[in-house]
């Protein structure tokens, strides 16, 4: 067995799908480890589930950036170069809600992997989840989905390791198709870890 894969997962939020990963760490379903948990959100939740399990943490703002009229350019090559020294097999987006340019990308070719709660193409960018319901609403759409694909500037966009499709049902309102979203990310994160970790 290869040396577990070093994983630093990217959050925003809430971090269920970064505890779908723990949990999936947790029952050997991965041959992974987590080395650091990045939030751009001093509040988000996924911070505490990630110290619950004993995993550094990493507050990295965009603010300070912002504040200082400095690029985000310079916000994504500060970020890579406190990620390098983790040396990274895989750096998992899970609810990261900023765009990466090539600043950051550049130092982690085909290393950088963005889940998504939209097929390819469909409903790239913020909201995709109620967008998507919306079409639904409107008699447009039969079902929608979710994946999992590397991570290019272009938002969304990049080739796509793992998709999911999730259906609406006659009765869903936006929360009961949401938590069925969700339910699928969850499923297709560990997917995704698995295949690109699984190779080594
Ligand atoms: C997920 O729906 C993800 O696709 C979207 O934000 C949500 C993150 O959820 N970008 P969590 O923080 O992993 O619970």
């Amino acid at each position: 067995m290869a040396d577990p894969a070093r994983l630093i997962v990217l959050i925003s939020g809430g971090g269920s799908n970064l505890q779908a990963l723990i949990d999936a760490i947790a029952a050997g379903k991965l041959n992974a480890q987590i080395v650091l948990v990045v939030s751009n959100r001093k509040d988000a939740f996924g911070l505490q589930r990630a110290e619950k399990a004993g995993i550094p943490t990493l507050y990295f703002p965009l603010k300070p950036y912002r504040d200082a009229n400095r690029d985000r350019t310079d916000y994504d090559a500060d970020l890579a170069q406190a990620l390098l020294p983790y040396r990274p097999d895989l750096i998992v987006m899970a609810g990261w809600m900023h765009i990466f340019s090539g600043h950051f990308l550049a130092h982690f070719p085909r290393r950088v992997i963005n889940l998504h709660p939209a097929l390819p193409g469909l409903f790239n960018g913020t909201h995709a989840i109620e967008r998507a319901f919306a079409a639904f609403q409107q008699g447009e759409m039969t079902h929608s989905g979710c994946m999992v694909h590397y991570a290019i500037p272009e938002v969304d966009e990049g080739d796509v390791i793992v998709q999911a499709v999730v259906p609406f049902l006659p009765d869903d309102t936006l929360e009961t198709f949401a938590a069925r979203m969700h339910a699928a990310e969850h499923q297709i994160i560990v997917q995704a870890v698995h295949i690109l970790t699984s190779q080594r």
